[in-house]
């Protein structure tokens, strides 16, 4: 790919994602599936471009969302409502309502609380929501803290004893049609074991549920398979779909798998030209025009994103590449090497598609990027770069006349 093409082109900074990567990784995770019914449902928070979740809906996949928002993406981008589930710890009842009346697959409930919303809901417009409910199988994912969800002290799902109690109430109301199981015990998990004990903890319960004549029909393993960042070795497919086989054993049921960051991160890279660069205190800052408001990863969970220079040469020196928001925590790398570079130099952050753009902002009144979706066919915008009239556009009519 002629990086240098497309920043030309569109300007920087700019996300690129290459869909024929995404559609590989969807058919190698869908292919270690096969012989059992699964479906894919992209955790679209990941990444939820209208034109990325459109892709994804063209080969058969699903969408995991986590707000109403999502649920309307979904639907837009072409995902049959029967494909889309709806988790998240605080939904709001206009959410739920939402959820219902477009009549998605199941709402994936997360309290004791949300299971009576649901059914008032569900009762206010005479019918059953099928549901799911989230067990945390207080399991230990051994990855970031910040994006650890299975240990028993974090805010996710219910005990498996609570989630039991649930169940029965759900299969005892008319309002209310429990279908299936869920677990995600974490993101970026690069290890097998804490997803095999996940799986059978969840497996056991349902057999359990199943043995009581509450027919669950799907098997929720969550999403959290890792990438490769810098040299992180990560799950073998096979052996992940073996794992969720043998917790499945004896189980007739359609296992739903919800990747977000392994579907899309490595099919993304972030474009940002070079400002400047300035040496303070011995130090090299290469300064870019792109920010923490684009890419949040490196600021909130100290992430690695390898950074190249396109087309510099020469003798590498230490530096830390900064962008121009007011915060000692606006870096995309720290104490890495590059070659001497000029003003206009291109850099690529790559690992960028997943929890990139979907995470940025438009703090500092900073224009949220643009993005361009790159195939066999060629390059397109799928996402034209904000102006300043599109961010000040719900304030600008409210500004009262001085
Ligand atoms: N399903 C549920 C219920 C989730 O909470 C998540 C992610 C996923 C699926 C997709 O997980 P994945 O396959 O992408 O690992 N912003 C963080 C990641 C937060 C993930 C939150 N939940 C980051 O940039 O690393």
């Amino acid at each position: 790919m002629d990086y240098t093409q497309v920043a030309r082109e569109y300007g920087t900074p700019l996300y690129v994602y290459n869909l024929d990567y995404m559609a590989q990784q969807y058919a190698a995770l869908k292919g270690a599936f096969e012989g059992k019914k699964s479906l894919i449902a992209f955790a679209m928070k990941a990444n939820s471009n209208l034109s990325v979740v459109a892709c994804f809906a063209a080969l058969g996949a699903g969408a995991d969302c986590v707000s109403f928002g999502e649920v309307k993406r979904a639907l837009i981008a072409g995902v049959p409502k029967y494909k889309i589930i709806f988790s998240g710890v605080g939904k709001r009842d206009d959410e739920i309502l939402g959820a219902l009346t477009e009549d998605i697959l199941f709402i994936n409930v997360e309290s004791e609380a949300e299971l009576m919303r649901v059914e008032a809901a569900a009762r206010e417009l005479g019918r059953a929501a099928r549901v799911s409910v989230r067990v945390n199988p207080a399991i230990d994912a051994r990855t970031h803290p910040y994006i650890s969800t299975g240990l028993k002290e974090n805010k996710f799902g219910v005990s498996v004893e609570v989630a039991k109690r649930l169940y029965i109430y759900a299969k005892n109301s008319p309002f209310l049609e429990p279908i299936a199981i869920h677990f995600h015990i974490g993101s970026q998990i690069v290890e097998l074991e804490p997803i095999e004990q996940a799986a059978r903890k969840a497996a056991e319960l349902a057999k359990s549920l199943i043995a009581l004549e509450i027919d669950l029909k799907f098997f929720d393993v969550g999403g959290g398979i890792g990438v490769t960042y810098k040299d992180e070795k990560t799950i073998d497919l096979a052996a992940y779909a073996n794992t969720v086989f043998g917790a499945l054993q004896g189980l007739d049921m359609t296992i739903i798998c919800e990747p977000g960051r392994f579907l899309t991160a490595n099919g993304g890279v972030f474009l940002t030209r070079v400002i400047y660069e300035k040496y303070s205190e011995g130090r090299r800052f290469v300064v870019v025009d792109g920010a923490m408001n684009d890419l949040i990863r490196p600021a909130l969970y100290g992430a690695y994103h390898r950074v190249e220079a396109i087309g510099a040469a020469g003798d590498e020196t230490l530096c830390d590449v900064v962008g121009p928001v007011c915060e000692s925590g606006d870096f995309f790398a720290k104490n890495i090497v590059l070659p001497p570079i000029e003003r206009g130099d291109l850099l690529v952050v790559h690992t960028a598609g997943a929890y990139g753009f979907a995470m940025s902002s438009n703090f500092n009144t900073r224009r949220r990027a643009a993005e361009v979706a790159v195939d066999k066919n060629g390059y397109r915008l799928i996402r034209e770069r904000e102006t300043y009239e599109d961010i000040f556009a719900s304030e600008m009519r409210l500004l009262s006349a001085r």
